[in-house]
């Protein structure tokens, strides 16, 4: 067989996932920088006016927040879960299967994949949001939410499915859509 007939073929595998690689950096960085602002614009909530006051604060603003973010980095980011609190961050029947392909590619050391899908106009890639410490007293079990916040939570969400995690699980993912 003449070997250097897949001489292209192997570039362009090489060039796609140095592309791939980029993306995936830039994605990190913009996931990164919308998280430690969301925690942040959070705490200060919570010390404020604790669950009673950060509640509605990010129902009135973390959508727009994520939203807003994006469009100042040139992309289309988003915060989206197959257990919604707020309905409008459901996940697509598409976005559903990459989701369980990111949570079957756990690691022993508890660490989610990232994922990206190309197509041919855009690259998205979809960072895992894992639940941590400070997220079990809005997103945990029964018994880690306090009536307070329960009261306040039935309020705005009565349709509320984000309940029930524990440290480690994968609350959704931040989906950063690129265009080429
Ligand atoms: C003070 C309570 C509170 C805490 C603490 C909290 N959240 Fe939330 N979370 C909310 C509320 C309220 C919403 C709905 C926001 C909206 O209406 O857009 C939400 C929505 C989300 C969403 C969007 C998907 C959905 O269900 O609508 C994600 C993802 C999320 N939270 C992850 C986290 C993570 C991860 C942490 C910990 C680092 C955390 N949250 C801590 C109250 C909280």
């Amino acid at each position: 067989m003449k070997i250097w007939y897949l001489v292209p073929v192997v570039f362009l595998l090489f060039q796609c996932q140095k592309e791939n690689l980029q993306y995936e950096t830039l994605a990190i960085a913009i996931t990164t920088e919308a998280k430690s602002n969301l925690q942040q614009k959070l705490m200060s909530q919570m010390k404020e006016g604790g669950t009673r006051q950060a509640i509605p604060f990010c129902h009135e603003n973390a959508l727009r927040f994520t939203e807003n973010l994006g469009n100042q980095k040139a992309v289309s980011l988003r915060r989206i879960t197959d257990k919604p609190r707020n309905p409008k961050n459901m996940m697509t029947e598409d976005e559903l299967k990459i989701f369980s392909l990111v949570k079957q590619g756990k690691s022993k050391e508890g660490v989610y994949p990232n994922q990206i899908v190309r197509s041919d106009e855009v690259v998205t890639v979809y960072v895992p949001i894992v639940i941590t410490g400070q997220c079990v007293g809005c997103h945990g079990k029964a018994n880690e939410i306090t009536k307070d916040t329960k009261e306040t939570l039935a309020k705005l969400f009565p349709n509320d499915r984000a309940i029930d995690y524990e440290i480690g699980d994968l609350r959704g993912l931040f989906s950063v859509t690129f265009k080429k």
